[in-house]
């Protein structure tokens, strides 16, 4: 029986190990302020929060086009990136907002007429931003893709 207090040792463990993973593409304007490092271990920001669900949404999504029905039901969740707050300022990169505007027009488009070709246009949304503030999750976001899509 794990008690709920195992669960935020794990969870803070787990935001510990992936966390510096994000900003590791810009390593040497990081880090200069060495009270960053101990700063709310156990807090998941709002950031990574939103992603965690929009993730959630987009598996959903996966699993209707993927078994070849519509996914005419689903709407995915309109976050505004640029208003949440990130683990830390380095992840709001050089280009972030232009990148979350480009998102969020994605994810409109998205849901105004919910399709294969809709569907692979938010997922690219992910990847571009996440090339630029964010790699560690990228080999996460392929999986998102259609296997039959081509690009
Ligand atoms: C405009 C930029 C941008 C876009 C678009 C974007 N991300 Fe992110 N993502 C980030 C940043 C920055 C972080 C780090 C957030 C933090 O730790 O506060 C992040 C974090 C994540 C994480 C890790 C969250 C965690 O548990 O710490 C996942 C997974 C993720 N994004 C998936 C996605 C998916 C899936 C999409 C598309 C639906 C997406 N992202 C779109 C910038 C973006």
């Amino acid at each position: 029986m794990i008690r709920p207090l195992h669960w935020t040792l794990i969870a803070s463990f787990m935001v510990f190990v992936f966390g510096p993973s994000c900003s590791s593409s810009s390593e040497s304007s990081q880090n200069q302020n060495p009270r960053l490092a101990p700063a709310q271990p156990n807090r998941t920001s709002e950031l990574a929060q939103a992603m965690r669900d929009i993730d959630l949404e987009l598996q959903s999504v996966l699993a209707v086009l993927s078994a070849g029905e519509e996914a005419t039901d689903f709407r995915l969740t309109e976050h505004d990136f640029s208003k949440l707050q990130p683990t830390d300022s380095t992840m709001l990169v050089v280009g972030f907002q232009a990148l979350s505007i480009a998102f969020s027009s994605h994810v409109s488009n998205f849901n105004r007429t919910p399709s294969k070709e809709t569907y692979m246009a938010v997922v690219g949304g992910c990847v571009s931003c996440h090339q630029k503030a964010c790699p560690g999750p990228l080999e996460r976001i392929a999986k998102r893709r259609l296997p039959d899509a081509l690009d």
